[in-house]
């Protein structure tokens, strides 16, 4: 159902210009509807709670569409399996940065939330017996890691994030969730005493101000891939939601953790599925070698993401790249049998054709370690609760805000996230909050007035840049940091390249002051729109390669060269980073790993050195 004003409608001036205000009140304001926006969506609907769901792209638009290899969990279909050694998967492929009570509860309800979505109309594939069709993915193992891989991974042929997402919406609109779609947000409503009170939004087709009032307000708003140059991430990620948390004073936790997908198609940065490796694809180097041997003599091309991403980027660097320049790898297909690729591999099929200009049926894909998932994020508990640092006490919850997928860092992913922990991230912890909200909030109680504080704050802002008369395009910015970040703050990192980048990230920060907006309308303005999300992605970028630079030890993705040790007693924690947008000043914390399980059904499982 389209979300209807149901406010007074008013109108505000900033500096003698006009902007039309409309007024709602909800229980619950989901902001985003890719996965995890749209579980949470359905789940608080379904509780009867009086739901809006805003999204700046129709919501079968959101990026969780282009997920494809699929689901982790322990549904034991193909072989045995269960919740404890997906645990423990996770907890290993985390770098024990994961805090291990957000993880037991990921594991434990991964099938149920799967069974949920199978029930919803998820089209699974299938086995012979009818059962969901499971595959192998990098870092999934049988008996706490000493057995064989596991088939874990729910595929529904490699579109599993498409099906996902249809599904959902469509579910959300069967328990009458309200939808204002194409509205893009501005900023959050907080009050005097540091609770969110909802969030402020611009309706993208007509201009118009939209204030949404509400109990609780849930980020969604995804990953911000788009600070590089090279990602397997939509244009449209650029972590809205996060700079929203800085621009309000709050952390953002482990964000120095970005991950690189090993099969990036060489150029487009188009997503190669792991699943592609699961079904038995193999890489090479320039000598016909199967590299992955020498790096992981167990799991070979199925070890974790970041493991494969350091030995491909090595074998390039020691000159063992294939292609004119050597500078990426080749992913084989071509040995599988083609019946599997159409059944099981359609869209890579179509990907590498039109991408790659290959038929992967007889030729290897070329493809490069890209961008693809950000660990970090909004620091949250296990319930979507925002946290921040108050007082001493790290685990402050912040009254009113909630944050859940990529958006939110609970932390179960810490320093490296395991394929296909992802989708199953943003269904148990969309699930997660609406179960909250359903607990906790009143239905239909009386709000207090929003206070005015925070709307003449983001139309100040809005205002600012939609007349911003300087003389650097938003593009040409955009550029200069996205380049930086995949320079500097890379697969391999050192002190002086990351303080370097730490510099000229600062420098593209002062150049907003100089930023140019040639369209001044309010009317499908893409210009103004980007220039918001570039302002939201250079906060973003800053406390990334901030938090690298400041790291000093390797750990999951964030490898250092001149630090290649992980250092557990100085460094098994989380980084906590503050911006002040107004100085552009970064400002670092920590906050301790929860070494505590949830339940004692499971202990706690014990650092030790991370091989595959
Ligand atoms: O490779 C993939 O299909 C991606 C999955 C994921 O990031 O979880």
């Amino acid at each position: 159902m389209a979300g209807k004003a149901n406010g007074a409608a008013g109108q505000a001036s900033v500096k003698g210009r006009a902007y039309p205000i409309v007024d709602h009140t909800y229980d619950v304001v989901v902001v985003g509807a890719g996965g995890a926006g749209l579980r949470a969506t359905l789940g608080c609907a379904e509780a009867g709670l009086k739901t809006a769901c805003v999204t700046k792209v129709f919501p079968t638009r959101s990026h969780t569409v282009a997920a494809q290899g699929g689901i982790a969990a322990s549904l034991a279909n193909m072989g045995p399996d269960n919740w404890r050694w997906h645990m423990y998967d996770t907890v290993k492929g985390s770098d024990w940065l994961g805090d291990q009570d957000a993880i037991e509860y990921l594991c434990r309800n991964a099938p149920e939330a799967v069974y949920e979505l199978d029930h919803y109309g998820v089209p699974f594939s299938r086995t012979e017996e009818g059962k969901i069709y499971q595959r192998p993915f990098g870092g999934h193992y049988t008996e706490y890691g000493d057995g064989p891989p596991v088939q874990r991974t729910c595929a529904a042929a490699d579109r599993t994030g498409h099906a996902m997402l249809h599904t959902l919406y469509g579910q959300s609109l069967r328990h009458s969730a309200e939808f204002f779609i194409e509205y893009f947000a501005l900023d959050l409503i907080m009050d005097d005493e540091g609770a969110c009170r909802g969030v402020i939004a611009m309706n993208m087709e007509d201009g118009s101000i939209h204030r949404f009032r509400s109990k609780r307000t849930i980020l969604a708003t995804g990953g911000y891939g788009r600070a590089y140059f090279s990602a397997t991430s939509a244009h449209t990620c650029t972590g809205d939601g996060n700079a929203m948390v800085l621009r309000a004073g709050l952390p953002l936790q482990d964000m120095e953790f970005v991950q690189f997908h090993p099969t990036g198609i060489y150029g487009a940065g188009v997503l190669i599925t792991e699943g592609a490796r699961g079904e038995g694809g193999y890489l090479t180097n320039s000598k016909g070698e199967r590299f992955m041997e020498r790096y992981a003599p167990h799991a070979k091309d199925l070890a974790s993401r970041d493991v494969v991403s350091r030995s491909m980027t090595i074998e390039i660097l020691e000159g063992r790249g294939v292609g004119p320049d050597g500078d990426h790898i080749y992913l084989h297909l071509d040995h599988l049998d083609p019946k599997i690729l159409a059944e099981r591999l359609p869209g890579i099929t179509e990907s590498a054709k039109i991408f790659a200009g290959v038929d992967l049926r007889r030729q290897p894909i070329p493809v490069i370690p890209t961008v693809h998932y950000n660990m970090g994020g909004i620091p949250t508990n296990y319930h979507g609760e925002v946290l921040t640092l108050k007082g001493g006490n790290p685990d402050t919850v912040v009254p009113g805000l909630m944050a859940i997928g990529e958006a939110a860092c609970v932390s179960v992913h810490g320093a490296n996230r395991l394929g296909s922990n992802s989708l199953i991230d943003l269904v148990v912890f969309g699930r997660a909050a609406a179960l909250k909200c359903a607990d906790t909030v009143e239905r239909r109680a009386a709000q207090p007035e929003l206070p005015r504080e925070a709307t003449d704050k983001a139309l100040d802002r809005l205002d600012r840049y939609r007349n911003a008369n300087g003389s650097t395009p938003t593009a040409a910015l955009r550029l200069k940091m996205q380049k930086t970040m995949q320079i500097n703050c890379a697969v391999f990192r050192d002190g002086p390249v990351l303080d370097e980048g730490v510099a000229k990230i600062a420098e593209v920060w002062k150049g907003v002051d100089d930023i140019r907006v040639t369209d001044r309308s309010l009317v499908w303005n893409s210009d103004l729109i980007e220039t918001l999300e570039f302002d939201n992605l250079i906060s973003q970028a800053a406390v990334t390669v901030g938090g690298a630079a400041n790291r000093k030890e390797s750990r999951g993705a964030h490898a250092r060269e001149d630090y290649p040790k992980r250092d557990d007693v100085q460094w098994m924690k989380h980084t906590l980073a503050f911006a002040d947008t107004a100085t552009r000043q970064v400002r670092l914390d920590s906050r301790p790993v929860h070494t505590r399980t949830l339940t004692n059904e499971i202990k706690y499982i014990e650092p030790k050195a991370r091989v595959y």
